[in-house]
């Protein structure tokens, strides 16, 4: 706005200089035919017709500052702390223009981490935004030797070693989650390595047994601006927990979704939001630490329809069963979507969340019996839950997970489960007014 100003300023100063000089030339001109006084008497005409028109420039100048004056009131009026804002959009440009958004690689003992390196180094477009930061833990010298391997021909490829290898002490009960200390304190140990060693901005956390989608890298450099301007997300994940085939839309790779259930497996934090986490930081379970709202300050995530990363780490810290019943179905993506062509403004919660409850709450009614195994359509149903039991059992019948932490649902959001079961969407919803989650659920 104020550039605005002086521009138009500028302008139209200029404009009333250009007039005087040109009227001016024509005034001095005097025509040869005319008698001295009938010349003196055009003179003075022309000079008293320019006087108008000069003032009569001056009074539009003025009106249009007077324009722009108010304007430039009634903006202030609705920002609150003018000065705040315009600091905060400055910041959202800035980092939209030019992100860097490195990607961490936490990695410990799988020499199999060159499969996610492969792929990073294959789909990545440019060096530049984003450079990759591989952390390493558990020392294991064969793993640290196939990342000396990129590190060394790539200076945008780098690799930082988890410093402390001591046993972690746990009482007996307690020693078979030590896997889960492990992590947490490695977490912990790269993420302030990205953010206060190397003083990045943002960063993408993947872990070494992910495979990524073609568009990975475009998926969250279109999406990073909503991280920016909207500060109820404080994460965007490139994954679905439901993202099974048989419960997502195929045809959809562009839709994405607000979720109160932190997916992991391939995400984007802010360093704002890692400030406030890295003093609470959890000796183990971080992932679901994240899950609990009260952790996160009630924040939501982005998250997409058709699954960005793909796990194939069968073999890890919580063994192959998971992995067989659930992980190994995953979708990944392989249609490149151009996120940063799209508009993404219905993902920000004042567009998101009336629109939401909304739709879901003026669509018919199906039971999760009729949409699984009912006639088939193609119109979008609400399937009703109305309390932990309700909803589990609703789950999975459709062939979702029905599992909760600290009483959310996977991929809920406000307490409405949205999924897509033999061509139509489903969306599974509270029968009551929801207001929150409840932690006994589960
Ligand atoms: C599961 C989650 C994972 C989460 C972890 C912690 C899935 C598919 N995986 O791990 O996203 O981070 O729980 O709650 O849901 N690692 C170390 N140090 C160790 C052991 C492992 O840094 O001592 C690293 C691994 O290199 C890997 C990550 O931690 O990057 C997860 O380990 P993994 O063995 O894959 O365990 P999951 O069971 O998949
Ligand atoms: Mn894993």
């Amino acid at each position: 706005m104020r550039l605005n100003i002086k521009k138009l300023t500028i302008f139209v100063g200029c404009l009333v200089f250009l007039w005087i000089l040109i009227s001016y030339a024509s005034v001095i001109e005097v025509p040869k035919t005319s008698s001295y006084k009938n010349a003196a008497v055009e003179i003075e005409n022309r000079i008293i017709r320019l006087q108008q028109k000069m003032d009569e420039q001056i009074a539009e100048s003025n009106r249009l500052l007077e324009k722009v004056k108010k304007l430039r009131k009634t903006d202030n009026d609705i920002n609150e702390g003018e000065e705040e804002e315009n600091a905060k959009d400055m910041e959202v440009l800035q980092h939209v223009a030019q992100p860097i958004l490195p990607v961490l690689v936490i990695a410990c003992d799988r020499v199999t981490v060159k499969r996610c390196l492969d792929n990073l180094v294959k789909f990545r477009p440019s060096k530049e935004t984003f450079p990759i930061i591989v952390s390493q833990d558990c020392g294991h010298n064969a793993t640290y030797e196939v990342i000396k391997s990129y590190t060394t021909l790539d200076s945008s490829i780098s690799v930082v070693r988890q410093p402390d290898l001591s046993e972690i002490v746990l009482p007996r009960v307690k020693v078979k989650f030590r896997g889960y200390y492990k992590i947490a304190r490695h977490y912990k140990f790269a993420l302030n390595h990205v953010f206060e060693t190397l003083g990045h901005e943002a960063v993408i956390i993947v872990e070494d047994d992910l495979d990524i989608s073609p568009d990975f890298f475009e998926y969250f450099l279109g999406t990073y601006p909503l991280l920016l301007k909207d500060h109820t997300l404080w994460c965007i994940s490139a994954w679905n927990d439901n993202g099974k085939m048989e419960v997502i839309d195929m045809s959809r790779p562009d839709l994405l979704h607000r979720t109160d259930f932190f997916p992991g497996l391939g995400w984007v934090l802010r360093r704002e939001m890692w400030l406030t986490l890295a003093p609470k930081w959890p000796a183990a379970f971080f992932d679901d630490w994240l899950r609990n709202p009260v952790n996160i300050d009630g924040k939501a995530c982005i998250r997409p329809e058709i699954s960005r990363t793909y796990s194939f780490g069968k073999i890890g810290v919580s063994k192959g069963l998971f992995f067989d019943i659930h992980l190994r179905n995953i979708q990944l993506n392989m249609e490149y979507v151009e996120f940063t062509k799209l508009n993404l403004t219905y993902l920000l919660k004042e567009n998101y969340d009336d629109a939401l409850v909304q739709k879901v709450y003026n669509l018919p009614e199906m039971t999760a019996e009729e949409v699984a195994s009912g006639v088939s359509g193609n119109n979008a149903v609400r399937v009703m839950y109305s309390n932990a039991k309700t909803y589990q059992r609703a789950a999975k019948k459709l062939g979702l997970m029905d599992d909760f932490r600290s009483g959310v649902p996977r991929t809920a959001y406000r307490g409405i489960v949205t999924c897509f079961v033999r061509g139509r969407r489903v969306f599974l919803a509270p029968d009551y007014d929801w207001t929150k989650y409840y932690p006994t659920w589960g």
